[in-house]
């Protein structure tokens, strides 16, 4: 049976009108395989010859693309292409998929745990940081009208073991990213090259309102470690993220400014949220 509760409003359009993950490219087989997006079942499939999508209801063919070791596509019509990043493109950039995620909560609370820096000392204990230092030092947020992106710039963090490259701790400086509702990136201090940062990806397939899959992708800079050791350093980061994220009540994001109380270590969280208010998005929120 069709839960139509599961899919947005069709005027819904800053969501409807996204490009979104539906399968790492590695994991793609000729055979269809059925994938749930925003509440539509979809089917994918992907070989040499080429790649498609279609909805399992009425067979319409989707658009798609591969870029960003993922397939993508959309239920609407957005106004540009998948997210550029530009050091992707970069030629001697590790391209590591970490592996889908499952998170039984809203990809909005996904993308904003990806966001929070304050929870590293506690969750990520001596690997993104750790006690006593725990105090986010203020950093920079804004709305970049241009691009229409939420950006925080200007944070660092103490961390034990910043990176999978990292021997000893050291001080990162992080650059935060939204690039839509459900597709962050952060920019990070790469052990291996003082003048590029390591790219860290986010993409987050919403499989209904309060159930998402996390495709993390990263871009980086080390030449030593194996494809496996990158990928399981960050899986292991991300299921400790999914036990808070499944954790926190409701599942659905508020959007309404009274709903939690901000302090200033989360200025980023609180200039997300009122984004995605403005943007007009109810999908996987509340108030
Ligand atoms: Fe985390």
């Amino acid at each position: 049976m069709t839960d139509l509760a599961a899919r947005p409003e069709d005027d819904d359009r800053a969501i409807l009108d996204q490009w979104y993950p539906v399968a790492f490219l590695a994991s793609l087989t000729a055979s269809e395989t059925r994938v749930r997006l925003l509440g539509y079942d979809l089917l994918v499939s992907g070989d040499d010859d080429g790649v498609a999508v279609r909805r399992a209801d009425t067979a319409a063919l989707l658009p798609a693309r591969k870029v960003h070791a993922c397939l993508w596509t959309t239920l609407g019509r957005p106004k540009g292409d998948v997210v550029e990043i530009a050091e992707a493109a970069e030629p001697d950039r590790r391209v590591v998929p970490c592996g889908a995620i499952n998170v039984r909560t809203s990809g909005l609370r996904v993308v904003e745990n990806f966001l929070d820096m304050a929870h590293f000392p506690f969750v990520h204990t001596n690997i993104l940081g750790a006690e006593p230092i725990t105090e986010v030092a203020p950093y920079r947020t804004e709305h970049r009208v241009d691009v229409d992106e939420i950006w925080a710039t200007e944070c660092r963090f103490e961390q034990p073991q910043a990176a999978r490259s990292s021997v000893g701790g050291m001080t990162t400086d992080y650059a935060y990213r939204v690039a839509s509702p459900f597709l962050t990136l952060l920019y990070k201090s790469c052990p291996n090259d003082p003048t590029r940062p390591d790219v860290i990806c986010l993409f987050v397939r919403p499989v209904d309102q309060e159930r998402s899959v996390a495709y993390p992708v990263m871009f980086l800079i080390d030449e030593n470690s194996s494809q496996a050791e990158l990928a399981q350093f960050q899986q292991r980061i991300f299921v400790q993220d999914r036990i808070i994220l499944e954790n926190q009540r409701p599942a659905r994001l508020p959007l309404s400014p009274k709903a939690e109380i901000p302090t200033r270590a989360d200025s980023v969280s609180v200039a997300y949220r009122r984004w995605l208010k403005a943007a007009g998005v109810r999908y996987g929120a509340i108030g």
